[in-house]
C-alpha cells in the first residue's frame, strides 16, 4: 500500500473560517419552496404551512445563510407581489422557468421560515427588469424601523419589527443570455454602482454582493469582472462567484479531480480583484462570495419532459450518487483552503432542486448522498483554517496533471479546543496509509474518524434506502503526537480531535 504524509501545525494559519461559507441557496423554483420546504397540506406542516420534518432536516446542516428568491427567477420578480394578505396576491408567470407562481410564499414567510431554521437571509434584488427605485423600495419595506412608505406597509403587513437583512445580491448572473434583462459588464456596473449607492443610503449596515460571470466557462468570463468591478469596487463588499459540475462524460477520476479548476477559478477572480484595488489605489480587500456551486447534470434529460405553465412541477431533481458526495466534499475542502478570500458560498440548491434534501409531495424527506459531506464541513469546519503540508502520490487525470490522490483541510477551533481533519481520497482504487504529525496538537486526543465510502459510486439514497451513509473507522490511532490511518479508494475523511 503506497504511503502519504501530512503535518499540521496551530501556528500555519490561513485565515478565520467565516461560517457563511456553509450557507445554501432556496429560489422560487421547482418544488423548492413549494412542495420543498412549504407544504400547508402536509400531516408535517406547521401553523405557517411549513415542513417540520424539512425544517429538521435543514437544521441539521446548521446553515448560516440561505440565499433567497433566485436566481434565474429573481430578473423578471417584482417582490410587491409576495407581499400582503396571501389571498389577494396574483398568480404569476415566472419567465425563467416557464412556470406559474403562486405568490403563496414571499418575503415576510420566508424571513419567518428562515427565523425557524435558525438561518439568515441573503436576499437578492431584481436588476434584469427593474433598477435602483426598486430596490431601495425593497430594502425600506425590509430593514427600515418605521415612519415611512414602505415601512409603514410591511408594518401593516402584520411585521412591526424590520427583518434586518444584511446582505445583498445586486442581481443575479446578469452575464448571461438565458437572463432576463441581460446586461453587457458595462451596463450592469453603472447600474449595479447606483443601485448600491441608493441601498446604502437606506441602510449603512447591510454587505453588498457584485454579480461576477455565472461560471469560468463563459465567453466573457474574466473581462466581465475586470470591467465590473471597476464600477462598483468601491460599493460593493463581495464579487460572486457560480459554478456547476458533472460528470458528463462517465470519467470519474477526472471528475473528482475538478476541484483543481474550482480552485484555479477562485485564484482569478481574486486577482482580477485585487488588480482592480490597486488600479483604484484602494485599501479595501474584496472577498468573494460563491453564492451558487453544487453538481448539476443529472436531471437535464429529465426537465426536457415538463410542459410550460405548470406550478412547483419537478424541475433540476438531481439524484446525487456516492462520488457526487466525493466531490462536493472535495469543493468544501478548496473552500476551505481558499477562506481568507472566500467568505459566502450557498449549496445551489437547499430542497429538492439540486439539493442535499429531497422529499415527496405529501410523503417523506431525507438525505442525498452530499448531505453528508456538507453536514460534516457545517458542522466541524468552523474556526480557523489552517496549512496542511502534506505529500500524497500523484495521478494524471483527462484533462489535469499532478493531481494529488489526497486533498486536504484542517480546521482548528481555539474556542472548544477542537481539530478536525477534513480529507478526500479520489484515488478510484487505490488505498492510502497515512501519517499525520499532530505533535502541535498538544494534550489532544482522537474523538472519532468519520467515513463515507461505498463500493459502488454510483450509489444513490431514496425515500427508502439510505445506501450512502456515514460510518465510524475504528482502526485510526493517534499515538505520540502521530495519527496513523487508512484512507481508503474513492473516501471521504474526517478526522476529529479535541483537548481533554
Ligand atoms: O440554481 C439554478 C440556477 O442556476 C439559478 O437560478 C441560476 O442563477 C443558475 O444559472
Amino acid at each position: 500500500m503506497q504511503k502519504a504524509k501530512m503535518v499540521i501545525d496551530k501556528e500555519f494559519k490561513i485565515s478565520e473560517i467565516d461560517e457563511r461559507v456553509y450557507g445554501s441557496f432556496i429560489e422560487h423554483m421547482g418544488r423548492a419552496v413549494y412542495g420543498g420546504i412549504y407544504e400547508p397540506e402536509h400531516k408535517e406542516a406547521d401553523e405557517q404551512g411549513f415542513r417540520k420534518d424539512v425544517l429538521e432536516l435543514v437544521k441539521g446542516l446548521n446553515v448560516p445563510i440561505v440565499r433567497y428568491p433566485g436566481g434565474n427567477m429573481v430578473s423578471a420578480y417584482n417582490w410587491e407581489d409576495g407581499v400582503g394578505p396571501i389571498d389577494n396576491r396574483p398568480r404569476t408567470l415566472d419567465l425563467a422557468w416557464r412556470t406559474v407562481e403562486t405568490n403563496q410564499v414571499g418575503t415576510n414567510e420566508f424571513a419567518d421560515w428562515a427565523n425557524k431554521a435558525g438561518t439568515d437571509v441573503m436576499m437578492a434584488i431584481n436588476l434584469g427588469t427593474r433598477g435602483i427605485d426598486e430596490a431601495r423600495q425593497f430594502i425600506e419595506y425590509c430593514n427600515h424601523p418605521g415612519g415611512s412608505r414602505w415601512s409603514d406597509l410591511r408594518r401593516e403587513h402584520g411585521y412591526e419589527e424590520p427583518h434586518k437583512i444584511k446582505t445583498w445580491c445586486l442581481g443575479n448572473e446578469m452575464d448571461g443570455p438565458w437572463q432576463i434583462g441581460q446586461k453587457t459588464a458595462e451596463e450592469y456596473g453603472r447600474l449595479a454602482k447606483e443601485t448600491a449607492k441608493a441601498m446604502r443610503a437606506v441602510d449603512p449596515e447591510i454587505e453588498l454582493v457584485s454579480c461576477g460571470s455565472s461560471g469560468s466557462g463563459m465567453p466573457t468570463f474574466p473581462e466581465w469582472e475586470a470591467v465590473t468591478l471597476d464600477h462598483t469596487y468601491d460599493e460593493a463588499d463581495y464579487v460572486s462567484l457560480h459554478q456547476y459540475f458533472g460528470n458528463q462524460d462517465n470519467d470519474s477520476q477526472n471528475y473528482l479531480a475538478s476541484t483543481l479548476e474550482l480552485d484555479r477559478f477562485i485564484n482569478t477572480v481574486t486577482s482580477i480583484a485585487d488588480y482592480i484595488k490597486a488600479k483604484k489605489r484602494s485599501n479595501k480587500t474584496l472577498m468573494l462570495s460563491f453564492d451558487e456551486w453544487n453538481v448539476w447534470y443529472h436531471s437535464t434529460e429529465q426537465d426536457k419532459e415538463n410542459a410550460p405553465w405548470g406550478t412547483a412541477p419537478p424541475i433540476l431533481e438531481d439524484v446525487y450518487n456516492f462520488e457526487d458526495a466525493l466531490l462536493v466534499g472535495g469543493i468544501l475542502i478548496t473552500f476551505l483552503k481558499n477562506a481568507d478570500r472566500v467568505k459566502m458560498a450557498c449549496m445551489a440548491q437547499l430542497v429538492n432542486v439540486i439539493a442535499p434534501i429531497m422529499t415527496d409531495n405529501m410523503g417523506a424527506a431525507w438525505k442525498q448522498t452530499i448531505y453528508y459531506p456538507y453536514m460534516h464541513a457545517s458542522l466541524f469546519g468552523r474556526g480557523v483554517s489552517l496549512q496542511p503540508i502534506l505529500s500524497s502520490p500523484k495521478m494524471d487525470t483527462k484533462d489535469f496533471t499532478d493531481v494529488p490522490y489526497l486533498d486536504s483541510a484542517v480546521v482548528h477551533n481555539p474556542e472548544n479546543e477542537e481539530a478536525t481533519i477534513f480529507i478526500v481520497n479520489r484515488h478510484l482504487s487505490e488505498d492510502l496509509r497515512l501519517d499525520i504529525n499532530v505533535s502541535s496538537f498538544e494534550g489532544y486526543q482522537l474523538v472519532e474518524h468519520i467515513a463515507l465510502e461505498h463500493e459502488d459510486l454510483k450509489a444513490v439514497n431514496t425515500s427508502e434506502k439510505q445506501e450512502v451513509q456515514p460510518y465510524k473507522n475504528k482502526e485510526t490511532s493517534l499515538n505520540m503526537g502521530s495519527i496513523e490511518a487508512k484512507v481508503n479508494h474513492a473516501s471521504w475523511n474526517v478526522i476529529r480531535l479535541k483537548k481533554m
